[in-house]
């Protein structure tokens, strides 16, 4: 086959690096790519949100199956339009990508078909939310409706912080039309966790469960960000937990999704709390997590185009993945100043020592070539990657190789997965 991936970040280098493991795979293009996708398969110069440009460069190449990595084309019909003109293609259509796009929309399914989500309301009028604010008082959640770039949503501690977050949001300020309606919820308390299925519209194949780390700072502490490392398995997700996401969220989300009138074909992707057991869910995403998909990729041992054409063509019925049973843990290193404001076009040195490292894979997000060097180019630019057969094995590896990086300008998170190596640790001396 001739694929199309689109995409640019770590996720969709991850992704190329499977794909091309597939002999299935004939010719790989990706739009747009980044400088480590552009060492093994051909980019193209396109960017995500331009469909038309997608779309026509899938018509005149062609292309026998388009896998789309992010949200953003999703939200904007890329899948539809390739669909419309016979071509196979990996994503949810722009009413299912609402699942993402539109937590209004997630909110009002989980209450109608009682799916365990928090307790909300949505508002468009700033004086409605601010009394509803002051009947639930602190702490409490505001959600733009809209795609936000993962900077929608303030967990606000006090009354005053809830209300300044509305009216940001309602008076048009901070989002433009995302924040045009919002959503005001329940705050939940217990750990967070990511749990991943694949949905050809009909069936469901579970994948894997794993623990990003949102916050920019060790210790959980400073802004979210777009996720500063993760790890698979997630240490909570034993198989009563899966089994519990399984029944109680996503097969009644897949079923009310084809009660809509709007099947789901893609990555449901449930970002979770657990309290006591009991899963609820925060939020879908309609596509793989970035840095997640890079700890699946390191574990996922089949074929991943043919799982992939499987669910795009509705005949997920009978397909299996086989997971490695060793665990897998990403570090992202970012520009200095993300997720605010940061410097592009720094060096970064030492790459092919640190991805020479045993059980280590790089997978680059935002970086460019600059003659022989590679260059930042974005604010979340290299997830090193590592296995081991345990986290903390696989977390020395990952730290191993961050520290042979020669790249000033960079920083991360020095605590991925302190969880699971906690629980390990406090297991064992016990
Ligand atoms: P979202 O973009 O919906 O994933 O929200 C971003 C982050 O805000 C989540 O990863 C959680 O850490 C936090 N969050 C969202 N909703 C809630 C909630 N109802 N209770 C507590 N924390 C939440
Ligand atoms: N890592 C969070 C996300 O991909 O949304």
């Amino acid at each position: 086959m001739n694929i199309l991936l689109v995409g640019s970040g770590g996720r969709e280098h991850a992704l190329a690096w499977k794909i091309l493991q597939s002999p299935l795979c004939n010719q790989l293009y990706v739009a747009p790519g980044n400088a480590g996708i552009s060492q093994i398969a051909e980019c193209v110069d396109i960017a995500v949100d331009q469909i038309e440009s997608l779309v026509d460069f899938a018509k005149t190449q062609k292309i026998d199956f388009v896998i789309v990595g992010p949200e953003i084309p999703l939200v904007l019909g890329l899948a539809d339009r390739l669909r419309a003109l016979g071509i196979v293609t990996f994503g949810p259509s722009k009413e299912a990508a609402q699942l993402e796009g539109s937590k209004g929309f997630t909110k009002d399914l989980c209450r109608k078909y009682n799916i365990p989500t928090a307790a909300y309301e949505r508002f468009t009028d700033i004086a409605a939310a601010h009394k509803y604010i002051d009947q639930m008082g602190a702490p409490i959640v505001i959600k733009a409706d809209g795609l936000a770039a993962g900077k929608g949503v303030v967990v606000a501690m006090t009354v005053d912080e809830a209300k300044a977050a509305v009216h940001d949001m309602l008076s048009g300020n901070l989002f433009g039309n995302s924040g045009a309606s919002v959503v005001i919820e329940e705050f939940l308390d217990g750990e967070e966790v990511s749990y991943f299925a694949l949905c050809d519209g009909k069936n469901l194949l579970p994948l894997t469960s794993a623990q990003d780390h949102k916050r920019v700072g060790d210790n959980d502490t400073g802004p979210n960000t777009g996720g500063m490392g993760a790890y698979s398995p997630a240490r909570l997700n034993d198989d009563a937990l899966n089994q519990r996401i399984l029944k109680e969220i996503l097969e009644p989300t897949v079923t009310a999704m084809i009660t809509e009138g709007t099947p789901f074909q893609g990555v449901l992707y449930a970002g979770l709390m657990v309290k006591d057991g009991a899963p609820k869910l925060i939020e879908y995403n309609a596509r793989f997590g970035d840095p997640e998909c890079q700890c699946l990729m390191l574990r996922w041992r089949s074929d991943l185009v043919d799982v992939l054409y499987q669910c795009a063509q509705g005949n997920l019925k009978d397909a299996q993945v086989d997971w490695s049973p060793d665990p897998s843990l990403c570090v992202v290193m970012a520009a200095k100043g993300y997720p605010g404001d940061y410097q592009k076009g720094t060096f970064i040195r030492g790459l092919d020592r640190a991805d020479a490292c045993e059980n280590v894979r790089i997978f680059h997000a935002g970086t460019a070539q600059s003659g022989d060097e590679i260059i930042s180019h974005g604010g979340r630019v290299l997830g090193v990657c590592a296995t081991g057969t345990n986290v903390t094995e696989a977390r020395s590896a990952a730290y191993g190789a961050v520290d042979l990086i020669d790249w000033p300008e960079g920083f991360c998170r020095r605590d991925i997965a302190w969880r699971a190596v906690e629980s390990v640790s406090g297991s064992s001396s016990k």
